[in-house]
């Protein structure tokens, strides 16, 4: 650790600060505004990973673009060190969920993608940058390959390395392995699990997994059903990210699981009234 990350890190400051959140959208079909977040306040520590859960159509992908800059809140601010959120910066990266990648391109160049938006190409070493991305990632070998010759867990490997790449302070990630199959899935979750770990990026993760929320989370932000607000905030406790297998035998993962999937249930029912 350098001696300033040590020092941002000792001071109390939250790197993400989001404040009275509010987003509104116009609904064309009815002509009324719906609210999709509702004075949302979120302080996140750096180096902290920040797990976010709840039902579709809660408001987390909104709240996610909110912090990305790629979505103006209506009321409220989102601050990053202290500066307000005005736009996308290469401080945060975004991985979405249905990959976005650019289907005309190379493994390699899609990466490499992620230096140009950040208008990082003329730094001398952006090709190794590349290269380490891709082989950080487990892509080693499929640089010249084209999205249609990849599963989609690889197709999601490179929007990992393309995140990673710019080495952004932040990483927000909405379920970034939603459209990924389950065993996949899993073995990935553990993979990004270790790469937050090695790398201490501060990290948004949006996921609507409850197993994936705890193992990932060292917080979880659980949003209510409906509007845009935040029902609770739990310290996860566990130690390190660990598998489910080795979570299997935790209590205080059976405890968290059993209690979010109440609270889900009960936001579900709620909703559905
Ligand atoms: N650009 C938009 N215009 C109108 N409504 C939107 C827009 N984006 C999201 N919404 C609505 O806001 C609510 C929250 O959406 P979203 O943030 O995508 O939820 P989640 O990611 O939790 O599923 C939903 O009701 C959705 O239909
Ligand atoms: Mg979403």
């Amino acid at each position: 650790m350098t001696t300033e990350t040590a020092q941002r890190r000792a001071s109390t400051a939250p790197l993400i600060s989001a404040r009275g959140v509010t987003v509104k959208f116009d609904v064309a079909r009815t002509g009324k505004q719906m609210i999709a977040l509702s004075n949302i306040d979120l302080d996140v520590m750096e180096g902290e990973c920040v797990t976010v859960l709840g039902p579709s159509g809660c408001g987390k992908t909104t709240f996610m673009n909110v912090v990305a800059g790629l979505v103006k809140p209506t009321s409220g601010s989102v601050f990053i060190d202290g500066d307000e959120v005005s736009g996308p910066g290469p401080d945060r990266a975004v991985v979405f969920q249905d990959y976005a990648l650019l289907p005309w391109r190379t493994v390699f160049d899609n990466v490499r993608f992620g230096l140009e938006m950040q208008k990082k190409l003329s730094d001398g070493d952006w090709r190794d940058r590349v290269q380490n991305a891709i082989d950080m990632v487990g892509l080693s070998g499929f640089e010249s390959s084209y999205p249609r010759e990849l599963s989609g867990g690889m197709q999601q490997r490179v929007g990992l390395a393309r995140a990673f790449v710019a080495e952004p302070r932040i990483l927000l990630m909405d379920e970034p392995l939603g459209a990924v199959d389950a065993l996949t899935r899993e073995v990935m979750r553990d993979e990004i699990g270790k790469l937050i770990a090695q790398t201490g990026k501060t990290v948004l993760f949006i996921t609507h997994s409850i197993e994936e929320a705890i193992l990932l989370g060292d917080r979880i932000v659980v949003f209510k059903s409906k509007p845009g607000e935040i029902k609770e905030i739990i310290t996860t406790g566990i130690e390190g990210m660990g598998s489910e297998r080795n979570a299997q035998n935790d209590e205080r993962f059976h405890e968290l699981r059993e209690h979010l999937w109440s609270v889900l249930a009960n936001e579900a029912a709620a909703a559905s009234k």
